[in-house]
């Protein structure tokens, strides 16, 4: 058994059975391509790795060999290996990722000329229709040339994806690896959220007690989270509003960040966008303590924070939003009152699904929920937040 195999799917399922070849050109970014071949067979892929010669001077083919368990395709021979993998066959690969794509390489394939390994899979790629996706990455010089970009604008018009670079200190840089990895789940998946504008409204509220202690909760912000990373796989457009919390939106998801009820209707207030689906599962305050100015002094024997119930926020999002999808979030201590309660949210609120769940959430890699939509159908499912994620998810296809 090769090393690699004992990595296969370790991190998710996501990429299970699919195929895909890594095209590699030589931009200095082919050093990350082992780590990057790595992560994709974590999820699950078969990862077939085809270099340039260029690209054999910056990473040694021994190293994508040991990373992906596939001897590097750099000469074609007899074996026609890139019809074999993304011609007109009976099982061509799911996806063919060039990783990085130097400004040479891009410019040779939209004007259809092959003269290497990579070049000739993706000639065969574009001709029997595999998806197709280039990470370019080169000095900003080369990127910002007009006819590398006249090229970029033609590859994409052949139907190739193109996952941009970050622009940073004069270079065009490839992506971090997660979103290389994100956005190849969204090209070898079934997109079926595509063009979905979809708002997650996740972690905990923050409301100030003085001007520097807090009430808040302890909502981790892993189910907004795991709801961005699904829907963002699933091809949708998402956007986080975020509070207080640990978990970490990935950098290629916009956010905007929240702390206090206040935070959040000055959001909904100056929102321009029109949002398909909007989730609450924000831990919100149901109660606002009186601020006091500067610091309620330490050693008293004794001190009482004074409440005020706070404006209920779903309602707000309901008249603010009154055509958009509202999934809201229950939380209640006992599992017998889930259903109740949350056929009591939906029609008070006008919403159109409520997930339930304990208090047992919080904090929590599991949950059991209790998903129930506005003609009382409802539906209970036990698992890890990733994959609840999903169910959720399929509420608004
Ligand atoms: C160390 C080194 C780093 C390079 N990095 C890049 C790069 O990031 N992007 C790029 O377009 N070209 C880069 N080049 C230039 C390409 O390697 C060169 O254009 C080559 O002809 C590309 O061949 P290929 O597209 O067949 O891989 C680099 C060259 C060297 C020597």
């Amino acid at each position: 058994m090769h090393p690699a195999d004992d990595l296969c799917g370790i991190k998710s399922k996501k990429l299970s059975k699919k195929r895909i070849v890594l095209g590699v050109a030589g931009s200095i970014a082919a050093v990350e391509t082992v780590k990057l071949s790595r992560e994709l067979i974590r999820h699950g892929a078969d990862v077939i790795p085809v270099m340039t010669n260029a690209a054999t001077k910056i990473i040694h083919p021994d190293a994508l060999e040991f990373a992906t368990s596939h001897k590097p395709i750099i000469e074609l021979s007899g074996q026609t290996e890139h019809v074999f993998f993304c011609g007109l066959v009976k099982n061509p690969v799911d996806l063919l990722l060039i990783c990085p794509c130097t400004a040479n390489t891009l410019s040779k394939i939209a004007h259809g000329i092959d003269d290497t390994a990579v070049t000739t899979f993706a000639t065969t790629a574009i001709g029997s229709g595999v998806p197709f996706v280039i990470v370019p990455a080169m000095h900003l010089s080369m990127y910002k040339h007009k006819v590398v970009q006249n090229n970029i604008e033609k590859c994409k018009e052949l139907g190739i994806t193109f996952i941009e670079p970050n622009i940073f200190q004069n270079k065009a840089k490839m992506p971090s690896i997660d979103e290389i990895v994100a956005n190849v789940v969204i090209n070898v998946g079934k997109q079926d959220l595509k063009e979905k504008n979809i708002l997650i409204i996740g972690g905990a509220t923050a409301e100030p007690i003085d001007d520097i202690r807090i009430l808040t909760n302890k909502s981790s912000g892993k189910t907004a989270v795991s709801l961005a990373n699904n829907a963002f796989e699933r091809g949708a457009n998402v956007e986080v509003w975020y509070g207080y919390a640990k978990e970490t939106v990935p950098l290629y998801i916009p956010v905007k960040h929240f702390e206090t009820i206040e935070d959040i209707l000055s959001l909904l207030k100056s929102n321009k966008k029109t949002f398909d689906a909007i989730i609450v599962c924000a831990a919100i305050a149901d109660y606002l303590p009186k601020k006091h100015k500067g610091k309620i002094s330490s050693g008293k024997n004794k001190l009482t924070i004074e409440c005020s119930p706070a404006p209920k926020i779903i309602q707000k999002i309901r008249e603010v939003a009154p055509k958009s999808k509202i999934i809201a979030f229950k939380v209640e201590e006992n599992k017998k009152d889930l259903k109740e309660e949350a056929l009591k949210l939906l029609s008070k609120n006008n919403l159109d699904v409520v997930v339930a769940n304990t208090i047992s959430a919080f904090g929590a890699d599991e949950n059991e929920i209790l998903i129930i939509d506005k003609e009382r159908k409802s539906i209970t499912k036990k698992g890890k937040k990733e994959q609840l994620a999903g169910y959720i998810l399929d509420t608004i296809k």
